[in-house]
């Protein structure tokens, strides 16, 4: 299988085409705007596997020419070039227009609204667009389904991440949680509501070594996908954030000061965006921390009723934000590679069989985890 690995010099996007090259056994091209940084990339990939299955190549996603010349000899694209709301919409455009089928870990429900408006365009084209396939949104999506499948009817689902700041992760990230704070969105009484900055907060349970973490309402796609799958739902939240929480602290005192985290500020006569700055910031601070797990986590909560009786379904998972994101994307796109998810359109997780998935991700080799209960253990990833 040939994939191209679209931001494949970015922390998710080596771990992808490491799993892929390794575990899938797949010819992978890793890009990065920059040559050298794709070579770095791909060097390093296939030092740790000890192959030559990964190969560097330039792209600027920015540029259509470049996108399209580089989808053009692709099985399937792996889109893990971030921010999406930044990215996300163009890229899948331009794998409609070619009929490339596609995969990313789209985060963003500023992109998620425009990107399921594409799924006629997709049919049309007869290709597939998994997208959102990561943890949160990803995984989350996809135990919400195997839970609802196993209830009569679900009226409330709560999703709940968190990282550490030792987890390692790249600036997009980062540029991600600055947008989805600033202006977060939520399934109240049946209705997409938007609701205030750092509001919802709730001190959340997470599985060990985590334990209790702050969150705040966060603007990822699950509040727009499940009410889609999961018919009658009334509430569906999602809350989340890095921990310890001085981070956290430092970007509300920003914004309850009135200051906008998505504006151009003037320093001296240059433009300096809020979200490029802040992110430099942040990320200086969590080079300094030393002495904490680099872990991640996720808790998420489905409130049905059975046989007339309620009931509560828990998930929880463990490990770092890079395997408990990468190893949904990778299944899906095997799965997808393979012919095993055949609908054409835009598919968000909740269009996949979550049996079919769990029973999928158990049979691959480097999608290790230990299901104890409902908590799935990413720590043993390799
Ligand atoms: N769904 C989930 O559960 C989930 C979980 C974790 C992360 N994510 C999302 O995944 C994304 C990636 O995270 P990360 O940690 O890998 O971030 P990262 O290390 O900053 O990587 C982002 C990549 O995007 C590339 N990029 C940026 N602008 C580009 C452009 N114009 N053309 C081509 N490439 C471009 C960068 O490439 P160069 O700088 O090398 O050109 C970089 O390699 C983030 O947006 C994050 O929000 C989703």
């Amino acid at each position: 299988m040939r994939i191209l690995v679209l931001g494949g010099a970015g922390y998710m996007g080596r771990v992808a085409a490491y799993l892929l090259a390794k575990h899938g056994k797949a010819e992978v091209r890793v890009t990065s705007r920059s040559q050298d940084k794709a070579k770095k990339a791909a060097d390093e990939v296939n030092k740790r596997i000890g192959s030559a299955l990964v190969k560097p190549e330039a792209v600027d996603v920015e540029s259509k020419d470049d996108l399209k010349r580089s989808m053009r000899n692709a099985d399937v694209v792996v889109n893990c070039v971030g921010p999406y709301y930044k990215y996300g919409l163009n890229t899948i455009k331009a794998a409609i227009e070619l009929g490339v089928r596609y995969t990313d870990i789209c985060d963003e429900l500023v992109a998620a609204k425009e990107i399921v408006k594409l799924d006629g365009d997709a049919k049309k084209a007869k290709t597939t667009i998994l997208t959102s396939l990561g943890s949160s949104p990803g995984l989350s999506n996809i135990q919400v389904q195997y839970s609802a499948k196993r209830m009569d009817s679900v009226s409330d689902v709560h999703i709940a991440w968190t990282s550490s700041q030792t987890d390692p992760f790249g600036p997009s990230v980062m540029k991600h949680c600055l947008h989805c704070y600033s202006s977060p969105h939520q399934f109240i009484d049946g209705q997409l509501v938007q609701v205030a900055p750092f509001s919802g907060r709730q001190l959340v349970e997470f599985p060990p070594p985590v334990g209790k973490v702050d969150v705040v309402y966060f603007d990822h796609p699950e509040v727009l996908t499940i009410p889609m799958y999961v018919k009658g739902v009334k509430n569906v939240t999602v809350r989340g954030g890095i921990f310890p929480g001085d981070i956290h602290d430092l970007i509300e005192s920003w914004v309850k000061a009135g200051a906008s985290l998505m504006d151009d500020y003037d320093v001296d006569g240059t433009n300096v965006a809020a979200v490029d700055f802040l992110t430099s910031v942040a990320m200086k601070i969590m080079q300094g921390k030393k002495d904490l797990p680099a872990v991640a986590a996720q808790r998420i909560e489905i409130v049905g009723k059975v046989g007339g009786e309620s009931v509560t379904h828990v998930h929880a998972s463990v490990g770092t934000m890079a395997s408990g994101t990468i190893l949904p994307l990778f299944v899906a796109t095997m799965m997808l590679g393979e012919g095993k998810i055949k609908d054409y359109g835009v598919l968000p997780p909740d269009a996949i069989d979550p049996d079919l998935f769990f029973e999928e991700f158990k049979k691959r080799r480097g999608a290790q985890y230990t299901q104890v209960g409902a908590m799935f253990d990413f720590r043993k990833t390799n």
